[in-house]
């Protein structure tokens, strides 16, 4: 295909650069995947963002149309696409934050595991490019089964030399943002001022809603608590199931929240606090979502999941045997 990946949408007549320059507020993001279901609206909604200085929009097919379209918005972000394999290091180099949304997504009857077969290669390519050309990138991992796809990427870091466990983090922030919702809907709140920590990991039984740590503090019936946690764990699957493929729209709101969560902890900004599915000893797994604290290095904390109820204790149960295996399987992919 035509190298396209300096075309910035613009007649190259312009005169000097007069844009305000980013400094310490402007920032260089990719998008992996850019031209899918999720990288589309993300691709859009990282445009609009003042914190982004450039965005770099990669995918393996359709990245020349979106970038032209996506360009033309009059935002302060200079847009360049890259398609295929070959242009991969050169839409990596020098990046700040890599979102990663590229792979196939569920239909219905599939769990997010049956995706591992084919995003399992996916993920090992793209997080091979990162450790080559920004190994110091803040890495958002999307694609599924994340519960696998982090320990891949972990892994192929470790052989290329450039793990560093606080720049990886799986996105499990749609998991929070549906908790937020429904639980909203059910207490007559605005979902705004609702606060749900969501730990463990993400698919089914992982995704671990915390309801007795609600802010605002919320009581439950037992009717509640069974009504929610199982709409939060099957939101996914909701979707899905409605038809109209799974979870793009608020996938892209809830990716868009979490870039800009991390980009203004490497911009210097406190108490950012945000659920992901990270490196973590807070269990005995070697990963785990739980809030962490945003900083110039990523992850700067993690915090300890706080008191649970025998109903969470449980729940934390069944999510760390599914984990674990979920876990070995990402790591023994990239060992075989
Ligand atoms: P999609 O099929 O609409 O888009 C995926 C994009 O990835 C396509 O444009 C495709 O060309 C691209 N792609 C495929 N191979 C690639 C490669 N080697 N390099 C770069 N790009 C490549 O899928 P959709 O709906 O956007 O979902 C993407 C992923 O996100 C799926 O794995 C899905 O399961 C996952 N997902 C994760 C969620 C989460 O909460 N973490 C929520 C919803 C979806």
């Amino acid at each position: 295909p035509p190298s396209f990946s300096h075309m910035e949408g613009s007649s190259g007549l312009g005169r000097a650069d007069c844009r305000a320059k980013g400094g310490s507020t402007g920032f260089k993001v990719a998008i992996l995947g850019a031209a899918g279901g999720i990288g589309q609206p993300l691709s859009l909604l990282m445009k609009m963002n003042p914190l982004v200085s450039v965005l770099h929009l990669y995918d393996v097919v359709n990245t020349p149309g979106v970038t032209a379209d996506i360009s033309h918005m009059d935002t302060g972000a200079v847009v360049r696409g890259f398609l295929g394999q070959q242009q991969l290091e050169e839409a990596l180099t020098g990046m700040d934050l890599v979102i990663i949304p590229a792979g196939v997504p569920r239909k219905p009857g599939m769990t997010r595991d049956d995706l591992f077969n084919i995003n399992a290669g996916i993920v090992k390519t793209l997080c091979e490019g990162i450790a080559k050309c920004c190994p110091n990138a803040i890495v958002n991992l999307i694609s599924n089964p994340v519960n696998s796809t982090v320990p891949i990427a972990a892994e192929v870091f470790k052989k290329a030399g450039t793990f560093d466990p606080n720049r990886l983090l799986g996105v499990t922030m749609l998991d929070a943002v549906r908790a937020n919702t429904f639980v909203a809907e059910v207490m007559g709140l605005d979902p705004r001022e609702v606060d749900v920590p969501v730990i463990g990991g993400h698919a089914g039984v992982t995704i671990l809603p915390l309801l007795s740590q609600v802010k605002p503090p919320c009581s439950f019936t037992q009717k509640e608590i069974d009504y929610l946690t199982n709409r939060i764990q099957n939101g996914g699957t909701e979707v899905v199931e409605a038809g109209a493929g799974s979870a793009t729209l608020s996938m892209a709101y809830a990716a868009v929240q979490f870039a800009d969560a991390c980009l203004r902890g490497l911009r210097g900004d406190a108490d950012i606090v945000r659920c992901a599915f990270v490196a973590s000893h807070v269990t005995e797994l070697p990963f785990f979502a739980s809030k962490v604290r945003l900083g110039r290095c990523g992850v700067e904390e993690i915090y300890p999941l706080g008191p649970l109820n025998e109903y969470e204790r449980v729940g934390l149960e069944k999510a760390k045997k599914e984990l674990e295996t979920s876990i070995g399987k990402g790591v023994a992919f990239v060992k075989k």
